[in-house]
This record gives C-alpha cells, sequence and structure tokens, in this order.
C-alpha cells in the first residue's frame, strides 16, 4: 500500500518512522516533510492546508491511506473532501474535529454528557467576560475558542491579566476570528497528562499515557510552548486512573459525539488535569499529540497501519495495540528565543554522532537543508527520544544524545521525564 502522511513536524517524522517499519507498505510519501522525514519517504512540496493539491496527488499516486498530522486540515475538512473522492483516511472528519476547532463546542459536550472538566462561561462581549472575571477572581484561565497554533490559552494569576487576555480576543482581535468567543475557566491544580485513544466512532482503544512539558523552562516556569518534552509511560495514570479515564472521560465523550451526529473516527487526545483521585478534561485534541507521539510510538510494538486502517474504516472490533514495557521520553531541542521570535538558519552539528546511539532516534521537526547542512529552521527543531528499561535509563540515553547535537543559540529542557521519576 502507498501511504501519503499530512505534516511536516516532529509528530510526522515519527508517524512514517514507525509505518515505515511495516510490511503492509510499499511507498511512503510526505507532505510537506522535512530533511529528517526525506530520508525515510518521498516529500511533496504540498502545504498542509492546500487540500485540492492534496487531493488531486493522492488520485494521481493512488494512495492507499492518507494520514493526518495536525488539526488544521482536519478543520478545514480535508478527511469528508477524501472520503468523497472515494479515498481511505486516517483522522476526524470536519464535524468531529470542532471538538480541537472549538473550545466552546467541546466544553459544551462535556457539559451535556457529564464529562469532567473545570466551571466555564463562554463570551463573545467585553463586559459580561470582565464582570464573570471579577465575580471568579483569579487564578483564572482565559481561552481562545479557535485555533491559536497553542498560544490562545492564557493562565492568568491576577484578574487583571485575565481581564487583559479578554480584550486583546474581544477587543484587539489578536487571534481573529478564532479569538471572537472566549471561554473563560475556573483554574485547576494538579499534575497533567496526555491520554489517546484510537476510535472508529463507537469502539475506544487507548494508547499508553504520556507527558508532555508545555512551559519552556526547567521546572515548568516560562511561557507555555507547544510542547518541550515528553514521555511515556505516565505513572501519574495508575491503572485504576486508566481505566477510569476510559469509562469517564473517552466512552462518554466518543458516545456523545456520535449521538450530536458527529461521529468520532480517528484519535482522539485528551489533556487531563490529575490531582489525587480527581480527573478533569483540559482539552481535547483531534489528532497524535506533538511530541508526546515520539516517545509513544517508540514504545508502540504493533504495527500502526493496520490500527490505521481500521479506524478510517470505521471498524476496530477485534484490533489490539502491544507495548515495549521500556519507557520511552522525548526532548525537544528548540530555536533559541522560542516560544518568542528567533533566528533561523543556523547549521546543526552533531545529528550523525545522536543517529548512532543505540536506542536513540533524532526526530526532525523545524529543520531544513541549506549548502549541504541541516539548519534549524523553526522553533522546536528536533525531538531527541530515547528507550530504556526504566524512565531513568531512557532520560540518561536520551540526554547523552541531546549533548551531541549543538547549533548556535539551542535551547532544551534538562528535567524532563523528572516527573515520572519522583513518583
Ligand atoms: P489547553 O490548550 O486548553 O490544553 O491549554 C494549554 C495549557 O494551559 C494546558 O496544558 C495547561 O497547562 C494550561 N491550562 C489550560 N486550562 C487550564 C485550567 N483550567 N487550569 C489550569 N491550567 C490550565
Ligand atoms: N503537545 C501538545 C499538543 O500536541 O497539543
Amino acid at each position: 500500500m502507498k501511504i501519503l502522511v499530512i505534516g511536516g513536524g516532529g509528530r510526522e517524522h515519527a508517524l512514517v518512522w514507525k509505518i515505515a517499519q511495516s510490511p503492509l507498505v510499499e511507498k511512503i510519501y510526505c507532505a510537506p516533510g522535512n530533511p529528517g522525514i526525506a530520508s525515510l519517504a518521498e516529500c511533496v512540496n504540498i502545504a498542509v492546508d492546500d487540500l485540492d493539491e492534496l487531493l488531486r496527488f493522492s488520485l494521481e499516486k493512488g494512495i492507499g491511506l492518507t494520514v493526518v498530522g495536525p488539526e488544521l486540515p482536519l478543520t478545514l475538512g480535508i478527511v469528508d473532501r477524501f472520503q468523497e473522492a472515494g479515498l481511505w483516511i486516517f483522522g476526524a472528519d470536519r464535524l468531529a474535529a470542532q471538538i480541537e476547532g472549538s473550545k466552546s463546542f467541546s466544553k459544551d459536550l462535556m457539559a451535556k454528557y457529564g464529562v469532567p472538566t473545570a466551571a466555564y462561561g463562554t463570551f463573545t462581549e467585553y463586559e459580561p467576560a470582565v464582570e464573570f472575571i471579577r465575580r471568579n477572581g483569579a487564578p483564572i484561565v482565559v481561552k481562545a475558542d479557535g485555533l491559536a497554533a497553542g498560544k490562545g490559552v492564557v493562565v492568568a494569576r491576577t484578574e487583571e491579566e485575565a481581564i487583559a487576555a479578554v480584550g486583546s480576543c474581544l477587543k484587539e482581535g489578536a487571534f481573529g476570528e478564532a479569538g471572537s468567543t472566549v471561554v473563560i475557566e475556573e483554574f485547576l491544580e494538579g499534575e497533567e497528562a496526555s491520554f489517546l485513544a484510537f476510535t472508529d466512532g463507537e469502539r475506544v482503544l487507548p494508547l499508553a499515557s504520556a507527558q508532555d512539558h508545555k512551559p519552556v523552562f526547567d521546572g515548568d516556569q516560562g511561557p507555555n510552548t507547544g510542547g518541550m518534552g515528553a514521555y511515556s509511560p505516565a505513572p501519574v495514570v495508575t491503572s485504576a486512573l486508566h481505566d477510569r479515564i476510559v469509562d469517564e472521560v473517552m466512552r462518554p465523550t466518543i458516545e456523545g459525539m456520535a449521538k450530536e451526529g458527529r461521529p468520532f473516527k480517528g484519535i482522539l487526545y485528551a489533556g487531563l488535569m490529575i490531582k489525587g483521585e480527581e480527573i478533569k478534561v483540559l482539552e481535547f485534541n483531534a489528532r497524535f499529540g506533538d511530541p508526546e507521539a515520539q516517545p509513544l510510538l517508540m514504545r508502540m510494538k504493533s504495527d500502526l497501519v493496520p490500527v490505521l486502517v481500521a479506524c478510517a474504516r470505521g471498524n476496530l472490533s477485534g484490533v489490539t495495540l502491544e507495548w515495549h514495557e521500556k519507557a520511552a521520553v522525548c526532548v525537544v531541542m528548540a530555536s533559541g528565543g522560542y516560544p518568542g521570535s528567533f533566528q533561523k538558519g543556523y547549521a546543526i552539528s552533531g545529528l550523525d554522532k545522536a543517529a548512532e546511539m543505540e536506542d536513540v532516534v533524532v526526530f526532525h521537526a523545524g529543520t531544513a537543508e541549506k549548502d549541504g547542512w541541516i539548519v534549524n529552521n523553526g522553533g522546536r527543531v528536533l525531538g531527541v527520544t530515547a528507550i530504556g528499561e526504566t524512565v531513568g535509563a531512557a532520560i540518561e540515553r536520551v540526554y547523552r544524545g541531546v549533548d551531541a547535537i549543538s547549533w548556535e543559540g539551542a535551547h532544551f529542557r534538562t528535567d524532563i521525564g523528572r516527573k515520572a521519576m519522583n513518583r
């Protein structure tokens, strides 16, 4: 089978890396891909939101399965387009992807179907939003309703900060249409975990647990990013909690989506806040996490391709997943200045040395090729990922890989996985 993967980040490199191991696969294309992906797949220069061109390419090449990495093409309806053309595609369709594309939609869905989440209000007008903040006090969380590339959430420590966030969305149009509605919600404390499950619209097939590290600096300091590192399994998700997450979060959400006439097929990602026995959903995503996909796919023993096909065809019955007992840790190396502005084009050294290390894989994200060098070309540049017998062993190994790699301004967190060690 010929497979097309859509996207060009670390998550898509991990998907291509895993798909390439399947005996069912004859050739992999990736649009647009990146220099790391280019060693495993043919990269084609089509943007992830150019649905016409992606469809034309897939029909021309006889693609047997398309796998969508990022949320944007999902919310634009790529799955609907491909299905109408008679092509198999893995991902949520346009109506289902609203679970990520609109936070007010997902909050209302959770409220209606009894899925635990923070108390909230939804606003399109400035004055009532400010009143809500004054009434509830700080800390409080302000979220742009639509897609904002991970920058639409402000965890406000003061009422003034929250009001400023509301103003930037509703008055200054900071996120355009995506910020013309805001969700304001209760601040939750606890430890975060990422819980992902494959689903065919009805059945739920959970993946192993994982944990992301969103803030840019060690000790969870500084502004949020797309994710500075991740590991799997996440011990905060005990086996009792795992079962409760399936029963109290994933199943009711999939059932609710079906009842709403929006059957969700693909991969559902719940961002959770866990405090003792209490589980609450922070957000849903309609796709694999990035960087969670990197450690998860390194730990996955089963062939991924039959699972993706089963979801696309809407029948996961009899499909199971096996995992390596080992732990996996991914450390993101980012450009100097990220998540703020940064300089691109610095040559990266040490990639060969890291690639030779046993049980270490360097997934590319924002890289490009220039004058025979791999250079940094985005905020998150590389996802160095390692497996080990224990989280501790994986941490030691992954940082040996990270230490081998450098470019001007590169930065990374030095404490990825430490929360797992503390347990
Ligand atoms: P979201 O995109 O909704 O997951 O929000 C991004 C990040 O903001 C989350 O990963 C949390 O770290 C933080 N966050 C979101 N909602 C809340 C909340 N209600 N309480 C505390 N932190 C939150
Ligand atoms: N790592 C967070 C996300 O993929 O949304």
